[in-house]
């Protein structure tokens, strides 16, 4: 099979972190000739603007289209800090997730045993966990109009903000969640509020219906947000996937990053609709952290964020989940081994830089 990527390195530690990417990418296309990497690379971000002019090219946009990945470092610099607004750095990633119609954001949270002591968890509740937040990304709260403040008399203001969701915006995000669920340990929570909300009601409704038309097989089980939130701390091993929708998925993939550890560890990926030819989807593959200006240019960023990344491609995009296992099980034992960027520094571990951290992982 041929794969084609897109390598948006973008500003800061994102070029740093990519070139880890990279020597796994050259490694998995030497080691089976049955498996292509086409790799396109183009600028984003702060980069893009001081080579054209706006923080992502239609060139850059049309070879996005093309991709069955994208895989984006980071934006981001005070060199930018006053540019245009529409030109901004974070604009290439928008404009991304806005024409791919990225709707899907799936945030991991995986609890490497090795760091079970930096989780704000004890290490009993959290060592082994492996949840993924499928989050709901272009609707709901922060899109819905109404959205304003509006005047009262006596100098009173009212603010509005407004919740909506269509049975199609439901449906297809559950689908992918479901898809999910199918290749993990096929067990589906759905988070809403249908104690309160309409919305919640509808997501409640579409979910059901969509689960028993497209995959009964999945063990679904509904929860109200709240709860769910609560569940997450007092047990959260009990969980796989759960999907949910823009404004309870903000909270509770932050709630459950929380659990595994640093920022730098952190992963995460957005799916766009199935292509009607091929069936993949679009998709951007992106780790949770910016472009960390304070420590970039200076070898030391941590790469397992980005190499993490990567590995959810395979899985999600490329039907590589052996590969991405294997990734992941690199991670984990090069951090058992001790080895550690300085953001996951520990007592009696050994300090490295993005180059050996990433080839320690090559090397697993
Ligand atoms: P940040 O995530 O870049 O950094 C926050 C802190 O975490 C810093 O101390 C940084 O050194 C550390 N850190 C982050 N990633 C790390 C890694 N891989 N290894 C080791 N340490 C790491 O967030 P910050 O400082 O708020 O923003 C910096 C720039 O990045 C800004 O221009 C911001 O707009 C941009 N940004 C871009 C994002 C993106 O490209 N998706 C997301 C968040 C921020
Ligand atoms: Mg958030």
């Amino acid at each position: 099979a041929t794969h084609k990527l897109l390598l948006l390195p973008g500003d800061g530690i994102g070029t740093e972190i990519m070139a880890e990417v990279e020597k796994i990418i050259d490694f998995l296309g030497s080691q089976d000739s049955s498996v292509t990497f086409e790799v396109e690379r183009d600028l984003v971000g702060g980069a893009a603007y001081d080579a054209h002019g706006e923080a992502i090219t239609d060139a850059a946009m049309a070879k996005a289209d093309a991709a069955d990945a994208v895989i984006f470092g980071a934006v981001g610099g005070q060199k930018w800090d006053d540019v245009p607004y529409e030109h901004r750095p974070e604009a290439g990633l928008l404009r991304l997730r806005k024409d791919l119609d990225l709707f899907a954001n799936l945030r991991p949270a995986i609890c490497y045993p090795a760091l079970a002591d930096a989780s704000s968890l004890k290490r009993s509740l959290v060592e082994g966990l492996d949840i993924l937040i499928v989050r709901e990304l272009t609707g709901g709260t922060y899109f819905g109009e109404p959205k304003e403040i509006v005047d009262l008399a006596d100098g009173e203001q009212r603010g509005v903000d407004t919740t909506v969701y269509t049975t199609r915006e439901i449906d297809r995000v559950v689908r992918v969640a479901l898809d999910l669920a199918k290749v993990r340990t096929n067990k589906l929570h759905m988070a809403a509020k249908w104690n309160v909300m309409k919305t919640g009601v509808l997501w409640q409704k579409v979910t059901t219906a969509t689960h028993k038309a497209y995959a009964p097989d999945v063990e679904l089980n509904l929860i109200l947000a709240d709860n769910c939130a609560m569940q997450l701390i007092r047990n959260p091993r009990q969980f796989d996937v759960i999907v949910t929708d823009n404004l309870f998925g903000d909270i509770l993939s932050d709630e459950a990053a929380m659990m595994t550890g640093s920022l730098g560890m952190l992963p995460s990926a957005s799916l766009g609709a199935p292509d009607g030819s091929t069936g993949r989807r679009k998709a951007l593959y992106e780790p949770v952290h910016g472009s960390a200006p304070d420590i970039s240019g200076q070898g030391l960023a941590n790469p397992i964020a980005m190499i993490a990344s990567f590995a959810m491609a395979l899985r999600y995009s490329f039907g590589m989940g052996q590969q991405a296992d294997a990734i992941e099980q690199a991670i984990a034992k090069v951090l058992d081994s001790g080895l550690r960027t300085a953001d996951i520094m520990q007592d009696g571990k050994t300090k490295v830089g993005t180059e050996q951290m990433g080839t320690a992982i090559l090397q697993e």
